[in-house]
C-alpha cells in the first residue's frame, strides 16, 4: 500500500456518516473521531504538508471552523503563519466578502483586506469540499485580498456534489475522494 493509500484509508475509517444532520436529507461527514485520534490527526496533517511542500507556500487559510483545526496544525508543521477565513462578522478589520449558497443554506465568508503581503503563496485547508461554495469564495478572497492559492486541499471530497467543478483550474487536493 502506498503512503496515500495508507492516508486514505485512514481518514475513510476515521470518519462517520450522521445522517440527517443539520436537516433531513443531508448526511453529515463527522471528522471529529479523526482529530481526536493522535496518530490520525498527525498522518493527516503530515500527508498534507508532504503533498503540498513542493508548491511553496508561504502561509495557510483556513476555513471556518473545522478548517482551523487542520489549517493551524499545517502551518505550525510547515513553519509558516495562518489566516483566519471567517463567517460573517467574525473579523474586527476591515474585510473582504463572498456569499455562496452551501449544501444546506447560504452564508457569508470574509477575509482581514491585509491577511496576506502581494503575491504571497496561499493555500487553502478545509474538511470537506462537498458543493464547493465555501472553497469557491475563499478562493475568490484570497485572490481579493492580494494573496495567490498555491491550492486548496481538504481531507474529504464528496465526489457526487462534483464540487471540484466549482474549483476549476485551482490545483486541489483530497487525501480521501468518495
Ligand atoms: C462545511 C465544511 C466545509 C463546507 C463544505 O462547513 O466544513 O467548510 O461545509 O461545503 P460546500 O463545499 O458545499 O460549500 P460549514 O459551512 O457547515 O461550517 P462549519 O465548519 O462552521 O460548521
Amino acid at each position: 500500500m502506498t503512503d496515500r493509500e495508507h492516508v486514505a484509508k485512514l481518514v475513510a475509517s476515521r470518519i462517520v456518516d450522521v445522517p440527517d444532520f443539520p436537516q433531513p436529507g443531508v448526511v453529515f461527514k463527522d471528522i471529529s473521531p479523526l482529530l481526536a485520534d493522535p496518530a490520525g490527526f498527525r498522518a493527516v496533517v503530515d500527508a498534507i504538508v508532504t503533498e503540498q511542500r513542493a508548491t511553496g507556500f508561504e502561509v495557510v487559510a483556513g476555513i471556518e471552523a473545522r478548517g482551523f483545526v487542520l489549517a493551524a496544525a499545517v502551518a505550525y508543521a510547515a513553519e509558516v503563519g495562518v489566516v483566519a477565513v471567517r463567517k460573517a462578522g467574525k473579523l474586527p478589520r476591515a474585510t473582504f466578502a463572498a456569499s455562496y449558497s452551501l449544501e444546506y443554506g447560504e452564508a457569508t465568508l470574509e477575509v482581514h483586506r491585509d491577511a496576506f503581503l502581494p503575491g504571497q503563496r496561499v493555500l487553502v485547508v478545509d474538511d470537506v469540499l462537498a458543493t464547493g461554495g465555501t472553497a469557491r469564495a475563499t478562493l475568490d478572497l484570497v485572490e481579493q485580498a492580494g494573496g495567490a492559492v498555491s491550492g486548496l486541499t481538504v481531507l474529504l471530497e464528496l465526489g457526487f456534489l462534483a464540487g471540484r467543478a466549482k474549483v476549476d483550474g485551482y490545483p486541489v487536493h483530497a487525501l480521501l475522494t468518495v
